[in-house]
């Protein structure tokens, strides 16, 4: 396993670390005995290959993931290394109700100390002078090590920084072959800062592995809301897959492990893939040990650089953006 430079935080990061949403969670379909036994093997191998960034939120599962997550890192008596990060989904996060929901995911994990807590989303009407007062005192208290936010612009970072008066440590964001834009600017100001990317959905739920076509489209409800598995969008993201697919036959390697490689290529930044099974979780940390040449990393970014999506909002928002709307 290689570890994250240039952050600074009391306990190592590795680059893999492991995503906990399908962890009791109906809307990734894996059913109760992935629940009760594969997830705790899959965090249980993790922490024996080195993994140490594991990633909840209080809404999976509706709390289920935290108690999965907690309780086999207890048994692994992996707390001492384990980076623990989970998330408050800021419905009315006035102080007081932060400061409760801080503790109630610390009670369910398990833990004295959540070592990062993240805003999972930016809300639209409170700003965040609000909700990192609740913060701060968490911090005060020692309940929290670090704060971080989520799927956050770098206006709305900057600005939960100056509210907290202290680093937000990290931005967890989307980010992979098929949805790059944190390269923009979110990633630049994580390295001038010492900051941290979290890069979700780095296989884009699946896609990256090569095994969906608009034939073989994956039937759970976490994937049938993400526009990437419209047929158009998987047909228009098949010269990504052949990339990676040639690329990662000069390594012996998945398409999903250079779809990682990709990923962690970029300095500050730990990727977080979920795990259908052990065996998944064993092929994505065997991808911290892949080296791409500046060669690949190209050929890599050109096909990223070209995929567009063809169908759904993203696709009608660039089509705007181009002019495209109304052409013949
Ligand atoms: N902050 C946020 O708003 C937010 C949003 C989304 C996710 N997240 C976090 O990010 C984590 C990861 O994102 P994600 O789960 O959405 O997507 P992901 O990690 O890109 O995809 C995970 C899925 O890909 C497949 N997979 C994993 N490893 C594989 C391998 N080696 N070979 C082939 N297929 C493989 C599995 O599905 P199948 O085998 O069933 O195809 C697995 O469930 C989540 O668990 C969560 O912690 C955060």
């Amino acid at each position: 396993m290689r570890y994250v430079d240039g952050v600074t935080t009391k306990k190592k990061i590795s680059v893999i670390g492991l995503g906990a949403w399908q962890f009791g969670s109906r809307e990734w379909g894996y059913g109760a005995a992935y629940a009760a036994s594969e997830a705790p093997a899959i965090v249980r191998r993790a922490v024996e290959l080195g993994v140490t960034f594991f990633d909840t939120a209080e809404v999976y599962g509706f709390g289920r993931s935290e108690r999965i997550l907690g309780g086999a890192l207890n048994e692994a008596n992996a707390f001492g290394t384990s980076f623990v990060a989970t998330k408050i989904f800021p419905v009315l996060p006035v102080a007081p109700v932060v400061e409760q929901r801080g503790v109630a995911s610390a009670n369910r994990l398990g833990v004295r100390q959540i070592d990062l807590y993240q805003v999972h989303q930016p809300n639209p009407l409170i700003r965040d002078t609000t909700i990192m007062r609740g913060m701060a005192s968490l911090q005060r208290v020692g309940l929290v090590s670090e704060v971080g936010v989520s799927n956050y612009s770098l206006e709305r970072w900057q600005a939960a920084e100056e509210a907290l008066g202290a680093p937000v440590l990290s931005n967890q964001v989307e980010f992979s072959l098929l949805r790059p834009r944190a390269e923009t600017d979110l990633l630049p100001y994580a390295i001038k800062n010492d900051r941290l990317i979290i890069a979700y959905s780095p296989l884009a739920q699946g896609l990256l592995s090569g095994r969906y076509t608009r034939e073989h489209r994956p039937s759970s409800r976490a994937r049938a809301a993400n526009p990437l598995f419209l047929p158009g969008n998987l047909d228009a993201a098949r010269p990504v897959l052949n990339v990676l697919r040639d690329v990662a036959a000069g390594h012996n390697a998945s398409p999903a492990q250079i779809a990682l490689a990709w990923v962690i290529r970029h300095p500050n930044v730990v990727a977080i893939p979920g795990a259908a099974n052990v065996a998944q979780l064993e092929n994505n940390v065997a991808a911290a040990d892949i080296e791409l040449t500046e060669e690949e990393y190209g050929a890599l970014k050109t096909a990223s650089d070209a995929f567009e999506p063809t169908v759904g909002p993203r696709a009608t928002v660039t089509a705007i953006l181009r002019g495209g709307l109304g052409r013949s």
